[in-house]
């Protein structure tokens, strides 16, 4: 998968699918389900990590994991989060960062959170670097001090302020861009008035694609968002296995 095959999707109408991925054994699940983009995504801090907020994970532990994950991946495009504090400092902080990333793992591209003025230069300097970078405006968990995990863009004034950063990232040469916990009235408008591709994460099913936490949807994490859809209870099925194989072993039915 290329990030211009990305762009054809929207184009030819075809829906992307994107999944985060933590590690090798996941990634190269989720890898051969056909899933279109892998995100290594900072969400990783909570469900992998134990951290409450994504705010802890450092720029050395993500490219840790992203690691794993490429040796896990043959076909999906993979992108890999910038985290907090890796890019905001400096344009030259996040060029050595995003560098660092896509020098020492096999990530096509970098993600990082906002849409106002200075997100939108940093987008601008990483493309013109020829870093490829996928945008995420909405409810950005790295700000979570400042926004808490409140749907985002609910009034006109708001709403259009995403809009405009949505345009403005795209001009920046974002390849795609994650609307998060946004009406989907206003998904639908800002995926219209895109050419680059929309990925959805409670922001309703207008997106070109959908993201979901993996971890969410195999029914593995303590928390999830209330947009979020729980496919399978791994959590259930583990906590069952782990315990018949303790009664076993206790009662001398395993090892045979
Ligand atoms: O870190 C993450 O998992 C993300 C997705 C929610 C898009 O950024």
């Amino acid at each position: 998968m290329t990030l211009q095959q990305l762009r054809q999707m929207k184009q030819q109408g075809r829906t992307i699918t994107v999944l985060t991925a933590w590690d090798y054994a996941i990634a190269r699940l989720i890898d051969a389900a056909g899933v279109d983009l892998i995100l290594i995504g900072d969400s990783l801090a909570m469900v992998a990590l134990g951290h409450r907020t994504t705010l802890p994970i450092t720029l050395d532990e993500m490219i840790h994991h992203a690691k794993a994950v490429c040796r896990g991946v043959e076909r999906s495009l993979l992108v890999c989060d910038l985290p907090f504090m890796s890019y905001q400092e400096s344009i030259q902080q996040a060029l050595h960062t995003a560098g660092r990333v896509l020098k020492e793992t096999n990530v096509q591209a970098v993600k990082l959170e906002g849409g106002h003025p200075a997100a939108v230069e940093t987008v601008a300097h990483l493309v013109q670097a020829g870093i490829p970078v996928m945008a995420h405006i909405g409810l950005t968990p790295q700000s979570v001090h400042r926004l808490g995990y409140r749907q985002q863009g609910k009034t006109p004034e708001a709403a259009e302020r995403l809009v405009q950063e949505a345009i403005a990232l795209e001009a920046a040469g974002a390849f795609s861009i994650v609307l998060e916990h946004i009406p989907a009235d206003l998904a639908l408008q800002i995926t219209q008035k895109l050419t680059i591709p929309t990925i959805g994460i409670g922001a309703g099913p207008y997106c070109d694609g959908q993201v979901l936490v993996t971890a969410d949807l195999l029914g593995l994490s303590e928390r999830q968002p209330p947009f979020s859809k729980r496919y399978a209870d791994l959590q259930g099925i583990v906590t069952q296995a782990i315990q018949t194989y303790c009664t076993e072993v206790k009662e001398g039915k395993f090892p045979l």
